[in-house]
C-alpha cells in the first residue's frame, strides 16, 4: 500500500509538486499520466528516498519514508526513467550485483536469477554484456533487476519510452504478469494508451498537482463514447457524441475530411486541464 498526504516538493521558486495526497491499494495497477515536466519522477524519487520531499509525508506498507527510511526502501523495486545498468558486465552479473545489494545469499539468489531470466524470456542472454543488448532487452534486465528482491511495490517510470510498438507490448505483458503474482505496481507514463491499457486506476498530474483520480472506463465516459475529428479553418475541432447513431447523424452532413474514433484518456485529459499529455 502507499499512502501520499499533502506531499509537496519545491526547488527554489518552482514548485514541482504542490500538495498531493493519494492512497494506492495493495496489488494494484496503478498510472501516473503527465507530460513532461508534470512532476512524475519526482513523486517516484521522493517515495524510493532519492530526493528529499519539502513538506507533507508518505507511507509504504505502512513505514514512513522519512522515519522508517530503511523498513521503507525495503518494500520496493524501482525501474528508474534512464538506463541504470552497468554496461561492461553481462545480464548474469548485474543481476547478481542487485541481489548481494539487499543482501542475498549466493543461492537462493542464484536460483532467483534463474527465474527471472526466464520470466523476462532472456536466459539464453544470461552472458550477454549489456552493452550488446537493444533497448527492449535493456528495459527488460532492468525490470528483472528490480524484482531480485522480491518486493510488493514496483515503481516503474516511463518503462517503455524508446522502444517500438512490439516490444512496448511485450514491456506490457510483463507488467501484467508482475501485478497478477501480487505486486503493487506504481507506473509513470506519458503514453495515453499505456495507462487506458494497463491501469485499473489513472492519476492525471500536471504542473505538479492531481488533477483526478479515477478508473480509465470512467475518466473516458465522462466525455462520451464517440469523437469526430476534423478540421475547421486550419484547426482541429473534436466534438463528442453519446451513441454511435448521433456520430453517424452528424458525420451524414458533413463532405469535408474527418476521423472517426472512440473517445480516449487524451480527450479527458485535454477537458480536464486544457492541454494533450504530449
Ligand atoms: N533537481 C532539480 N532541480 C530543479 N528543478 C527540477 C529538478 N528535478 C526536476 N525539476 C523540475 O521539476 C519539474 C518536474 O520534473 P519531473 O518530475 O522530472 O517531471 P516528469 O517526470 O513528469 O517529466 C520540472 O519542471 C523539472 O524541470
Ligand atoms: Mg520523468
Amino acid at each position: 500500500m502507499i499512502e501520499i498526504e499533502n506531499l509537496t516538493k519545491k526547488y527554489k521558486n518552482l514548485t514541482a509538486l504542490d500538495n498531493i495526497s493519494l492512497t494506492i491499494k495493495s496489488g494494484e495497477l496503478f498510472a501516473y499520466l503527465g507530460p513532461n515536466g508534470a512532476g512524475k519522477t519526482t513523486t517516484i524519487r521522493i517515495l524510493t528516498g532519492l530526493t528529499k520531499l519539502t513538506s507533507g509525508c508518505a507511507r509504504l506498507n505502512g513505514f514512513d519514508i522519512v522515519h522508517d527510511e530503511l523498513s521503507a526502501k525495503r518494500q520496493y523495486g524501482l525501474v528508474p526513467q534512464s538506463i541504470n545498468l552497468d554496461r561492461e558486465l553481462s545480464v548474469y552479473e548485474n543481476l547478481y550485483i542487485h541481489g548481494r545489494l539487499y543482501h542475498m545469499s549466493t543461492k537462493p539468489l542464484k536460483k532467483k536469477i534463474q527465474e527471472l531470466l526466464n520470466y523476462v524470456e532472456l536466459s539464453e542472454r544470461r552472458n550477454t554484456l549489456v552493452k550488446k543488448l537493444s533497448g527492449g532487452m535493456k528495459r527488460r534486465v532492468m525490470i528483472a533487476c528490480a524484482l531480485v528482491h522480491s518486493p510488493v511495490i514496483l515503481f516503474l517510470d516511463e518503462p517503455t519510452v524508446g522502444l517500438d510498438p512490439g516490444m512496448r507490448r511485450k514491456v506490457w505483458a510483463l507488467i501484467k504478469n508482475i501485478q497478477q503474482a501480487g505486486a503493487l505496481i506504481f507506473l509513470t507514463t506519458h503514453y495515453i494508451e499505456e495507462a487506458e491499457f494497463l491501469a485499473q486506476r489513472v492519476a492525471f498530474i500536471d504542473e505538479g498537482k492531481i488533477v483526478t483520480v479515477d478508473t480509465p472506463e470512467n475518466l473516458i465516459k465522462q466525455q462520451g463514447e464517440w469523437a469526430i475529428d476534423r478540421i475547421v479553418d486550419g484547426m482541429m475541432e473534436t466534438v463528442y457524441f453519446d451513441s454511435r447513431e448521433d456520430a453517424d447523424n452528424y458525420n451524414s452532413c458533413m463532405d469535408e475530411r474527418f476521423t472517426f474514433r472512440k473517445v480516449n484518456l487524451e480527450d479527458s485529459f485535454l477537458a480536464l486541464t486544457g492541454k494533450k499529455v504530449k
